[in-house]
């Protein structure tokens, strides 16, 4: 089957061809990372799904396996769903996955390289005393999947959680088993967490992160120097959410601190197009490294004629801010090896009302940085209260286009020359009594001229104090149909799945604009060109 390569990112991960979802079970091992992601070998809509597997010695460059794990046996004839790795003592990795078993039921298994001595792991075997975890009478077999990476207890068990929801009263929950040898889990009575309507809680996940400084912990991790996150894809409303707390070892209990999920007010990964995340930690650099999947925003009938569909966006090192209420998320390192043609300027204004072209790279694959400094926020507008907590709703009715008083301002990326394309990447700033607010928006509404594509606005909030320095910076990583954004260094996320007519290869421009009533100034912007990783060519076999 053939490939349109026309708008196809080129180094975010994706496999040769067809439709990928789900990041599932990354690991390291033996001087390879390995991701593995829900693939459908026959098509690019979902469908057939096996575990299809990549390495890499850098995260950046990728060689496409066969698929590791795909449907053999009666516990996952219909299908091979979301799973993790668990890297058991002895560097013995496992990998516990959701089967769809003969009656359609959602089951959970486990699977084991065939040979430990081959560092590609290419063959998996699924003992045929699977399933580990079958649905237990009085679970809904259809609401039961995704089991994490297990954390040691020092109790003397392994522990995981596993996605569920109680229909009675539609509470998401994780579910809570524990074992001895890995083999035989045993269902806790208590969940580790649960929240009422929240609906099916998709791909869990749970690991420490230390107080202080970006390195990562393994997942095992226990003590008094951490704090713990649980993180869920709500299939409600299609986002990751997260929360930030406290584990009871004894208790194998869960507490989140400041943060909650009611109303689906958790915080988040990222508030755009970034769903069934994972992370896991890197022994080799110390970090953990968080995976999320992008799906496309055209219509199923077009990516079934370009022959691709998903991504995984970069992956990202995060940790914990020092000020305890949220993660930091940064591309992580070796993504700055692509950085290639580069320009830069300095110093320069952006007038109010007023927009510059940044000239001189070939802008439809890039990576921008940008420090914006704010002179004057006294004519930042007051902030509608009835907009708190719901920054969306906000940037829906306020396009980059509706005149502000401080901001908005920001990227024009994947522009055409005279505009009629482009894709928004801003902030806005308002006065809230004597602090002020900042958000930040993604705004695609004029991204293409094509009119059958989805394109919804994205914002969140940003927690940064402008009494210190009136200053904020953004990070834009640009590919094809991709824009994926870090505000003021890693505090809120925003992706975006964009397909211009006319801004495509050359014809893509990048530009600085302000359409605020008050001046800032470009103190500093660096864009490179990136260049294209060796990204799944060829299938080892
Ligand atoms: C999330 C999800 C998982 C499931 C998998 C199936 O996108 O629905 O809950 O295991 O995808 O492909």
């Amino acid at each position: 089957s053939s490939v349109d390569p026309t708008l196809r990112t080129g180094y975010h991960f994706r496999p040769p061809r067809n439709w990928i979802n789900d990041p599932n079970g990354p690991l390291y091992y033996k001087d390879f990372y390995h991701l593995f992601y829900q693939y459908n070998p026959y098509g690019s809509v979902w469908g057939n799904i096996v575990w299809g597997h990549s390495i890499s010695t850098d995260l950046i460059n990728w060689k496409a396996l066969t698929p590791a794990i795909y449907p053999s046996k009666p516990f996952d004839i219909f299908g091979c769903w979301s799973g993790s790795a668990t890297i058991l003592p002895g560097d013995k990795p496992a990998i516990l996955y959701t089967g769809i078993d003969t009656q359609k039921r959602q089951v959970q298994n486990i699977a084991f390289p065939a040979n430990l001595s081959d560092p590609y792991l290419r063959e998996w075997v699924k003992p045929d005393y699977n399933p580990v975890m079958p649905p237990e009478t009085g679970l809904n077999s259809s609401s039961f999947r995704d089991p994490t990476t297990a954390w040691y207890n020092p109790n003397g068990h392994w522990t995981l959680i596993i996605g569920n929801k109680r229909d009675a009263d539609n509470r998401g929950m994780a579910l809570l088993y524990r074992s001895k040898d890995f083999v035989k889990w045993v269902r806790a009575k208590h969940p580790l967490h649960s929240a009422k309507n929240s609906g099916m809680w998709e791909c869990p996940d749970f690991y420490p992160v230390a107080l202080r400084g970006k390195l990562g912990l393994d997942t095992s991790v226990i003590g008094a120097g951490v704090k713990h996150v649980l993180k869920m894809s709500l299939d409600l409303t299609r986002y990751d959410y997260y929360t930030l707390g406290k584990y009871d070892d004894n208790l194998d209990k869960y507490v989140p601190q400041n943060t909650s999920l009611d109303n689906h007010s958790g915080l988040r990964y990222d508030y755009g197009n970034f769903y069934a995340s994972k992370t896991f930690y890197d022994p080799v650099k110390l970090r953990r490294i968080l995976w999320g999947w992008a799906n496309e925003s055209d219509t199923p009938k077009v990516d079934s004629d370009k022959g691709w569909a998903g991504i995984q966006l970069i992956p990202r090192t995060i940790w914990l801010h020092r000020n305890g209420r949220q993660l930091l998320q940064w591309p992580i390192e070796e993504f700055d090896t692509l950085r290639h043609k580069h320009v830069s300027v300095a110093n320069k204004l952006a007038p109010a009302g007023g927009l510059f072209e940044v000239k001189d790279i070939q802008s439809n694959q890039a990576d921008v940085e940008i420090t914006f400094d704010i002179p004057n926020l006294d004519k930042a507008e007051d902030f509608d209260r009835s907009y708190i907590g719901n920054a969306q709703a906000f940037c829906g009715k306020n396009t980059a286009e509706t005149k502000g008083g401080v901001g908005p301002f920001g990227l024009y990326v994947l522009a055409s020359s005279d505009l009629e394309e482009r894709t928004a990447v801003f902030f806005k700033i308002f006065k809230n009594g004597n602090k002020h607010v900042v958000l930040m928006c993604n705004d695609p509404t004029r991204s293409t001229k094509r009119e059958d594509i989805y394109k919804p606005t994205f914002a969140g909030f940003v927690d940064v104090d402008l009494s210190k320095a009136k200053r904020i910076s953004l990070r834009t990583l640009i590919d094809n149909s991709v824009v994926e954004s870090f505000g003021a260094r890693g505090k809120t996320c925003i992706t975006s799945r964009v397909y211009p007519a006319v801004a495509i290869g050359k014809d893509a421009h990048l530009f600085v604009f302000n359409n605020g009533a008050e001046d800032v100034k470009v103190s500093e912007l660096n864009a490179w060109e990136i260049r294209k990783p060796e990204m799944n060519q060829e299938i080892i076999y």
